[in-house]
């Protein structure tokens, strides 16, 4: 590492049900990183929110134990830095007297990487940390991830412009209960079977069913409510082809990845948690180049077809699909988003956008002419960028208006 090295908090885990997922990407993340430009530092949530860091976080063999992780990693202060830095305190617990023999260490973090999935991490909340704390971060900001982890929102919204999404029909849980008969009667009408159900803000399919009469389906709401106090209703693609699509860039200028086109194993309908993280078998790439990423392979160990098989008109249409979207979403960094087809009508559908794709599709960009390492600098970059032209304008006034004049008309203020 060299010494004008940007250290990068590399912020993994989180309090969501795709933690170990995140853990998975964040260190194929880190990993990538470019040494002599960029020292990876981590910053570890734990499952019930604590916020850790230590050199030996960055293996993934760290997080085996997660009780003998607690006893060796550093629980974490964070605050603010004058220039734009995430100043980090270590908060060592030993005792009284610990802090004379030894003040506890203290460290800046440059830019902030969330390499997190679900909860927190990827709905804007850490992000909006990040610009409650004027720290670079990478990825989108606090509106894409929002929205963009809002199954709901996300179609209205791509709905506002003319793009596809499939019938749907959307409950809070409140807007359920006691009303569960015309809530069925609701989804009969406007999606019918089978139906896929799923949980609002989820990811990695987690409390995702396909139901084929009322029985089912009204077990799979419930079941749902499980997991999110929004649930969605979709009317099922019957023959469908799933095709996604990455894209690297920001407002001014965005790129499409090829496309890829994950394959479900062959008895079940809907990708599992299962087809997607937990294959044990060689990296699963179809008809392209095998995937290698470093330890557990996350999401590049799913069956996918890279490139996807697709016509050249059909795959620049949802090039150039994707990108409106990811422009639509106010995305930054990288960001994938998922489309399915209809083999039976050949229609095309928004089904979902990811603001922190898992492995932050790098399995996508290899193909695409951008190596690991080249797709976290450029993601690193824009974040630099993006923070730069944001401190480059108005934030505040110079002027102390409480200083300037007389405060004694001030109704309700204190010394009135
Ligand atoms: N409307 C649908 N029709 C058919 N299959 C679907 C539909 N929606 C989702 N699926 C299946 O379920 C999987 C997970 O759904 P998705 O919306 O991508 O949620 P997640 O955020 O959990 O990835 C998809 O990859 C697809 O296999
Ligand atoms: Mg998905």
């Amino acid at each position: 590492m060299s010494d004008t090295a940007l250290t990068v908090g590399v912020v993994l885990g989180g309090v969501a049900p795709e933690h170990e997922v995140s853990i998975i990407s964040a260190l194929q993340a880190a990993a990538a990183l470019d040494r002599s430009k960029y020292e990876p530092v981590p910053l570890y949530i734990a499952k019930d929110g604590m916020w850790y860091t230590g050199d030996h976080l960055l293996d993934v063999e760290a997080y085996r134990d997660i009780d003998e992780l607690r006893e060796t990693a550093i629980p974490l202060a964070l605050f603010p830095g004058p220039h734009g830095t995430l100043e980090c305190v270590e908060v060592r617990d030993g005792g009284a007297l610990s802090h004379l023999t030894r003040p506890p260490r203290r460290f800046s973090i440059d830019v902030v990487l969330p390499g997190l999935h679900g909860g927190a991490g990827e709905n804007g909340g850490v992000q909006g940390l990040c610009e409650t704390f004027n720290v670079p971060y990478t990825g989108s900001g606090i509106f894409g991830s929002a929205i963009g982890m809002d199954k709901v929102l996300s179609k209205h919204l791509c709905q506002e412009v003319g793009i596809p999404v499939v019938d749907f029909v959307a409950f809070y849980e409140h807007e359920w209960a006691h009303r569960e008969e015309d809530g069925l009667d609701r989804c009969e009408k406007e999606v019918g079977y089978p139906a896929i159900v799923k949980p609002a803000r989820g990811g990695s399919s987690i409390g995702i069913m396909r139901a084929e009469d009322r029985e089912q389906l009204d077990a799979a709401i419930e079941d749902a409510f499980r997991y999110d106090d929004k649930v969605v209703v979709e009317r099922a693609v019957q023959e469908l082809r799933e095709i996604n699509c990455s894209l690297l860039g920001d407002g001014t200028h965005v790129e499409p990845s090829v496309l890829e086109e994950p394959v479900a194993s062959d008895d079940d309908e809907v990708l599992t948690f299962q087809d997607k993280y937990m294959r044990e078998d060689d990296g699963g790439v179809k008809g392209g180049d095998k995937v290698d990423g470093p330890g557990p392979e996350g999401m590049a160990s799913l069956d996918r077809i890279i490139p996807a098989d697709l016509s050249d008109e059909r795959t620049q249409e949802i090039q150039d699909l994707a990108i409106r979207i990811f422009r639509l979403f106010e995305c930054a960094g990288v960001a994938r988003i998922d489309f399915m087809i209809d083999e039976a009508t050949d229609e095309l559908f928004f089904n979902e956008i990811n603001t922190i794709p898992g492995s932050f599709s790098f399995y996508l960009w290899d193909p695409s002419g951008v190596p690991f390492d080249e797709l976290m600098d450029r993601m690193i970059q824009i974040a630099r960028k993006q923070h730069r032209e944001k401190n480059g304008r108005v934030r505040t006034y110079d002027v102390n208006l409480l200083a300037e004049r007389s405060l004694s008309g001030l109704k309700g203020a204190k010394g009135e």
